[in-house]
């Protein structure tokens, strides 16, 4: 199994340039499941959770077509040929979950088990269930799988959600764009993968008010068409090199990174004494002088997201001072807590909060995750730690990190992937 070991105190300085985002990928991926046509996706980031979908996709019998034999532009579309998406994949990556609604809405009928993914926290599917039998289907759960009929079209329904969720509001986007009358979201999730989604699926056709709030309305078509779209950079993936820099110090340039979507993230860098500067071709980071301790507490967008939370966490393990990090999103997002404080960082975790007391310096050791946004920030601390980092478990990286090492080493920190 890859490991990656990092030297570290070394200062930041060149390019990183930000990929497409993994979190819209996967949604766009899925919506190419309902049109007969092809959905062409450009900007598609080259990762495991890509890979995952794309698998999943060809179990359905889906055509998906490599346009350029990169990865980077996939056609994705035609007619489905299975409605079982099996355990083997689902398993691996819980946003599986959200061709359940395109199955229904396509063929009325679908098997899918029950996921798994990132181990933080239970993370049921409850939303996507009863929002789908809302809309008219019969659900039952037997066996880990989701077996779920419509007699057919979905109909259109209000779906008040008593939670924000991301996943169970582009199930049921993309399940409504094919339904039989209109359909409501209230209190939808307003991530702006949300909005590249539902951008994406009325360029094919779907008819759809209220993109970017909290109060989406689609009113249903027969059929969708053919499109291209290009997916927008990874927010997350921005945020995290934004943390490198600040982390090592010195100055990188975020290539093709956009400040539209990262207004709580980047505010808080700033406070923490990073220094930002949008550009027409990116974001400049910069950290020369020390940094300060902030507190953040995680939100539905537009706050502080819960992706970022265990990067801001490695930071705030070398701030001036101590700050409060409190995760309303997931009940168990803080594993990487006992990693950083093996490589010498002061957290204590109280329930949802995490109190994390700045130390002068990190040390090296060998450490593992279990979830990709950990890992991530236990590389970024190996960044500013003294001697060297052994991160365990790669593959968890390989997930939603395109070429982390190599982007890295190229701005001079001194880390390398051990095969
Ligand atoms: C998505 C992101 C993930 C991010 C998360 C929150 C993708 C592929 N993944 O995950 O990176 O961390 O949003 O921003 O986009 N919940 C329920 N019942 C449900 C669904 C969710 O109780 O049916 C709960 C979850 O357990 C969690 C909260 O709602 O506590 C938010 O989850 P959700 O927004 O659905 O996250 P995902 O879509 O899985």
């Amino acid at each position: 199994m890859d490991r990656i070991r990092i030297r570290g105190g070394k200062p930041l300085s060149g390019t990183i340039a930000i990929g497409g985002a993994k979190n819209a990928a996967l949604p766009l991926m899925v919506a190419g499941m309902l049109t007969d046509e092809k959905l062409t996706l450009a900007n598609v980031p080259r990762l495991a959770d890509i890979e995952t979908m794309a698998s999943l996709l060809g179990v359905l019998d889906i055509g998906i077509d490599d346009l350029n034999g990169d990865g980077r532009v996939l056609a994705i579309g035609g007619a489905i040929g299975s409605n079982e998406a099996p355990y083997d994949i689902v398993r691996k990556m819980r946003a599986s979950i959200l061709v359940l609604g395109p199955l229904l809405a396509r063929v009325g009928e679908a098997r899918v088990s029950l996921p798994g993914g990132c181990a933080i926290g239970t993370r049921p599917v409850d939303l996507h269930l009863k929002g789908l039998t809302q809309m008219g289907a019969e659900i039952d759960l037997e066996g880990g799988y989701i077996s779920a009929r419509v007699a057919g079209r979905l109909k259109g329904a209000t779906i008040l959600f008593p939670q924000v969720s991301v996943g169970a509001t582009e199930n049921l986007l993309m399940a409504a764009t094919l339904a039989d009358g209109r359909t409501e979201l209230l209190n939808a999730a307003r991530e702006p993968e949300i909005a590249d989604l539902a951008t994406c699926l009325i360029a094919m056709g779907a008819k759809i008010e209220g993109v970017g709030s909290d109060r989406l309305v689609i009113e249903g078509v027969p059929r969708l068409h053919a499109a291209r779209h290009t997916i927008l950079p990874d927010r997350i993936e921005t945020g995290t090199y934004a943390c490198a820099a600040a982390i090592a110090g010195g100055a990188v340039m975020l290539a093709g990174a956009s400040a539209a979507h990262l207004g709580a993230v980047l505010r808080t860098l700033a406070e923490c004494g990073v220094e930002i500067e949008e550009r027409p071709d990116g974001l400049m980071i910069r950290r020369e002088a020390g940094l300060r301790g902030v507190d953040v507490m995680t939100e539905p967008y537009p706050g502080f997201p819960t992706d970022m939370q265990a990067q801001f966490m490695a930071l705030m393990a070398v701030a001036d001072g101590a700050a409060m990090l409190t995760e309303t999103i997931f009940e168990n997002r803080f594993m990487h807590v006992p990693e950083l404080n093996r490589m010498g960082a002061r957290i204590n975790v109280h329930g949802a909060s995490a109190i994390v007391r700045g130390v002068a310096a990190l040390s090296g050791a060998p450490v593992m995750a279990t979830d990709l946004r950990a890992s991530v920030s236990l590389v970024l601390a190996g960044l500013a730690a003294q001697g060297e980092t052994v991160v365990n478990r790669v593959y968890h990286l390989d997930r939603g990190y395109e070429a982390l090492e190599a982007k890295l080493a190229a701005c001079g920190a001194a880390i390398e992937r051990i095969r």
